[in-house]
């Protein structure tokens, strides 16, 4: 029996049902906070990731070549593409551009619970705004849309001016060496690469900086830095809106395009694979072709928050079964038609069921079960039997809708 690709699920109605009505609740924070909805293509051209996605991404992509020699990849995340859509479609749109996204990513990554190769990111960017507000009204979304969840997380914000400053002597790819190091608190590694860089008199900068959570102190460790008062702004903005955080100087993100303020959140409730979102500031767009401009964004992983939630209850729907003889058919599309019309989800027999094994068919998942007869089918009645308590009458059409539609309400 073939079975689906390893790394990728399979999601059955209640599944699905529970993770629209999470999206739904995400969509629904974007909404009120002005962020549209965009959607760009499942793959690209793989040049557009391998620009400054960073080494661990690049390593798991699905690249492949099309019939045409192209080479392309499958997307192993979303904000490159959408500053590449910004870039074709949307330069001269007034600024700042708001835009969501709901969609599946790829990453030949090692699968475990809460990993996978095929996965759901919703995430915002917000193109054309360098300033702390940007900053912080993107820390505040990702803290109200988390919020809207249910999950409960800790967020961590950092700044990479801090350790950049630190780093100031070494060339791009060993500050990311060192970076890599910093983000995965393996102070050991670090040790180990800063001596081979002959550069061991910054380890006891960078390991307090990483574990320090007040500014001051990490003010002093760093040294002067142009950003200092961007900073102050936006944790200010933070700190009076109430969103719930700490400071990180140590977090560096896995992909190489952030410039500026970064950050993570962790459920509390997961093991390994707790980080549930990721964002910052970053410049993309000056590489695609556009201009140099400002973004900050973050994607929220909708697996790990779906996994986080567990097996929350969501509101399931009022379920009519419409059961009926040979001499009622005609009537019991007619009546099924109106439940619907009236946004209720009305099922029917269609597999010839004698009247008894299509009500205990539809007793297996209805709320209430419409029999149509020969005498309702001539009378126009409907004869409605609410399946939790037993009770049964036979009123117009009318009337059973209502009762079923106050059932739902309720
Ligand atoms: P990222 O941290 O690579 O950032 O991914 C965002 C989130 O996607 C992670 O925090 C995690 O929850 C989820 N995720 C990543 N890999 C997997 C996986 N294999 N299985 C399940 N979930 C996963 C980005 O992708 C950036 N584009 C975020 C961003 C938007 N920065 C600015 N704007």
């Amino acid at each position: 029996m073939l079975q689906k690709p390893r790394g990728t699920r399979d999601f059955l109605p209640a599944e699905m049902e529970a993770r629209r009505s999470v999206e739904g609740r995400m969509r629904d924070v974007a909404r009120r906070w002005g962020y549209r909805e965009v959607c760009t293509p499942g793959f690209e051209d793989l040049e557009l990731f391998t620009m400054r996605s960073g080494e661990a991404i690049i390593e798991e992509m699905y690249v492949f070549e099309d019939k045409g020699g192209r080479r392309l990849a499958l997307r192993p995340e979303i904000t490159a593409a959408i500053i590449r859509m910004y870039v074709n479609e949307a330069k001269v749109a007034p600024k700042p551009i708001r835009w969501c996204y709901f969609a599946d990513c790829f990453r030949y990554e090692r699968p475990q619970k809460g990993r996978y190769r095929q996965f759901w990111q919703f995430g915002v960017e917000l193109i054309g705004a360098d300033t702390a507000y940007a900053d912080a009204e993107v820390i505040m979304l990702a803290a109200d849309m988390l919020d809207a969840t249910g999950v409960t997380y800790d967020l961590k914000v950092g700044h990479l001016s801090l350790v950049k400053n630190l780093l100031k002597g070494l060339h791009p790819p060993e500050q990311r060496r060192v970076m890599a190091h910093l983000d995965k608190k393996d102070f050991d590694g670090l040790a180990v690469t800063l001596d081979g860089m002959g550069k061991h008199e910054i380890y006891n900068s960078l390991t307090a900086l990483v574990e320090c959570r007040s500014l001051d102190e990490a003010f002093g460790i760093s040294g002067t830095i142009p950003e200092k008062d961007r900073i102050e702004q936006t944790t200010g903005l933070l700190d009076t809106s109430g969103v719930p955080y700490s400071l990180n100087f140590g977090i560096a993100r896995g992909l190489d395009y952030y410039t500026g303020m970064v950050f993570e959140g962790f459920a509390q409730n997961l093991g390994a694979e707790n980080q549930i979102i990721g964002g910052g500031a970053y410049h993309l767009a000056h590489l695609i072709g556009g201009d140099d401009a400002a973004s900050c964004g973050f994607a929220i992983g909708f697996d790990r928050v779906m996994v986080s939630l567990g097996e929350v209850q969501h509101k399931k729907d009022t379920v009519v079964g419409i059961v009926c003889t040979n001499e009622g058919r005609t009537r019991a599309f007619e009546v099924a038609r109106a439940f619907r019309n009236a946004g209720i989800r009305a099922e029917m027999d269609l597999v010839g069921r004698g009247l008894g094994a299509q009500i205990a068919h539809a007793s297996r998942s209805a709320d209430y079960v419409v029999v149509i007869g020969q005498r309702e089918a001539e009378s126009g009645n409907v004869t409605l039997k609410n399946l939790h308590t037993g009770e049964q009458k036979t009123v117009d059409l009318g009337k059973a809708i209502a009762e079923v539609k106050a059932h739902g309400a309720c």
